[in-house]
């Protein structure tokens, strides 16, 4: 199973793609992150499975004068991306290429430790946590967010089923793994109560995704995340994938495009 996830969830060769179609969705659960933590200046924040920054990113728009900002990801890729990106801030960020199951941190160095859709492609995520509870100070505030279960985001469910019919059970398991590890409250508290943390809150928010339609929805996922999962992709399959994705989608597609909700569950938790 950790195998599978390493080699179907290969993060260095779509970088550039990622940060272009997936960032602006993940970036619509970003701001309750902040919210659940009460994010204030001067307070020194990580973020573990940053990726290609955008939390931080984002965390620049809100305070003027943050604290030591710092990022964490195991992809030299994603984060290749992360310290381009970080050029055009007006503050300093440091990154760091680690495990976040073994971070490269002295123990209660942080306030805040986020961890945005990250903990579901980990080997060991209560490793992760564990490590996040060790490196914040005492009554430091984690917040992180994961998918609900598939059938929460129907263009991701009716995705998998056509990559099932139509390419196979490597594809499908890909795509299914991310909303299947950690994607009901019960156990995704669970692993957070594992890791240490107390005063534990899980919470689901749902947001409507707009694509031009179904073909480019297809495409968009192909380029930034499911390249490798999918392999070479025969004219007549991507036909076929496309044609059952407007017929189980029908419902939420119209002359604008493709508009369907997505949920994910955010939580926080105390140390
Ligand atoms: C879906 S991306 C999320 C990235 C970022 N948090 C965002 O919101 O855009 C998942 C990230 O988790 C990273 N990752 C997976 N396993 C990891 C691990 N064990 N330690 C650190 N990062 C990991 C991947 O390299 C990838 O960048």
């Amino acid at each position: 199973m950790a195998e599978d996830k390493k080699r179907d969830w290969d993060f260095a060769g779509i970088a550039g793609g990622y940060e272009k179609y997936l960032v602006p969705v993940l970036s619509m659960w970003t701001e309750p992150l902040f919210e659940k933590t009460d994010l204030e200046n001067g307070e020194d924040v990580l973020d573990f499975a940053c990726g290609t920054g955008s939390v931080i990113r984002t965390l620049t728009d809100h305070l003027d004068a943050p604290g030591r900002l710092v990022g964490l990801d195991v992809e030299p890729a994603m984060l290749d991306v992360a310290r381009s990106r970080a050029k055009q801030l007006p503050v300093d960020v440091q990154w760091h290429q680690a495990d976040a199951a073994d971070m490269p941190f002295a123990d209660e160095s942080f306030d805040v430790a986020y961890c945005q859709q990250g903990l579901q492609f980990m080997d060991d995520s209560v490793a992760a946590l564990s490590e996040a509870h060790r490196v914040l100070r005492p009554n430091g505030r984690l917040a992180l967010s994961v998918w609900s279960h598939l059938d929460d985001s129907p263009h991701y469910a009716v995705l998998t089923e056509a990559l099932q019919n139509h390419i196979g059970d490597r594809a499908a398991a890909a795509m299914r793994a991310p909303f299947d590890a950690l994607s009901s409250p019960g156990k995704l508290r669970r692993c957070i109560e594992s890791a240490g943390f107390r005063g534990i809150d899980v919470e689901g928010v749902t947001h409507r995704i707009s694509y031009p339609g179904a073909e480019e929805f297809f495409r968009r996922e192909i380029v930034s995340w499911l390249a490798d999962a999918v392999g070479d992709l025969s004219d007549r399959s991507r036909k076929a994938i496309v044609t059952d994705l407007q017929q189980g989608l029908q419902r939420y597609i119209d002359a604008d495009g493709l508009e369907v909700p997505m949920r994910a569950l955010v939580a926080r938790g105390t140390k």
